[in-house]
């Protein structure tokens, strides 16, 4: 079993739901966060309901504020939407010290009134490269998560089928995260080469979008065939 205590910042949301739902199934610790402590409570005992009752027996579930949350654990999970992502970091900077941090943001032109399946330009190259120059230079990131459908995720009756693209500069970070991707049946952690490569595989969210609405489905995901079957 996993000695790894993960916290969602943003977990009231969709992605980080999800996410902390499928863990905590798991029997992962979660911590939840919010910038308001009622509303990751709230989503905390939302989780532990869900999963009550379940053939397993759930890891632990609290919510607290997001610097509360990320200083609590040892990997720190943030999922908030792109034009929230930076105000978020610098409000978490001070709580990390060696946590993993797994930058989840894909710069969806939506999250200001474009588009869902447009992207907005990111000066530093995409929005995991952003969180890097954000970030202190000695914290681990890696960038994943990105073609994960949070619908998907949250529908436990729904049997996962994804492959999640892990991009960061720091092997031994990535390596950190591939077992914990693993614990989730149905996603297979790959690793997409340097955070830079997060330039590709955020915008395959938004032709993953796009999918969803042509074939009008919501769990459209992303499988790259051809690799070992150890891979
Ligand atoms: N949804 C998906 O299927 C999916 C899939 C892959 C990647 N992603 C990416 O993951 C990130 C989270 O996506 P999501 O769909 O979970 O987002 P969401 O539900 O819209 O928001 C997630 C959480 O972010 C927090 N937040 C912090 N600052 C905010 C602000 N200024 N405005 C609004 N919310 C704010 C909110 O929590 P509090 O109000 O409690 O603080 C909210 O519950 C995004 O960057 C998205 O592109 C999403």
């Amino acid at each position: 079993m996993s000695q790894e205590r993960i916290a969602l910042i943003g977990g009231t949301g969709d992605l980080g739901y999800g996410l902390a739902l499928r863990w905590a199934q798991a029997g992962i610790p979660i911590v939840i966060g919010s910038r308001d402590a009622g509303r990751a409570q709230e989503a905390a005992a939302k989780v532990k309901a869900a999963l009550a009752g379940g053939a397993a027996a759930p890891g632990s579930v609290e919510g607290f504020e997001n610097a509360a949350a990320a200083a609590q654990a040892s990997v720190v999970v943030v999922s908030v939407p792109f034009p929230a992502q930076a105000a978020i970091l610098k409000s978490i900077r001070g709580s990390l010290k060696n946590q993993l941090v797994v930058d989840t943001t894909v710069p969806l032109a939506a999250t200001v009134g474009g588009k869902p399946t447009r992207l907005l330009g990111v000066w530093e190259g995409s929005a995991a490269e952003q969180a890097r120059e954000l970030l202190p230079h000695e914290v681990p990131l890696v960038a994943a998560f990105h073609n994960l459908s949070a619908e998907a995720l949250q529908d436990l009756s729904h049997p996962l089928d994804c492959d999640i693209l892990v991009c960061g500069d720091d092997r031994a970070a990535k390596e950190r995260l591939f077992p914990l991707v693993k614990l989730i049946p149905g996603l297979r952690p790959l690793d997409a080469g340097p955070l830079e490569m997060a330039r590709i595989v955020e915008p395959i969210t938004a032709l993953l979008i796009s999918l969803n609405r042509r074939y009008k489905v919501h769990h459209a995901g992303l499988r790259i065939t051809g690799l070992p079957p150890d891979a």
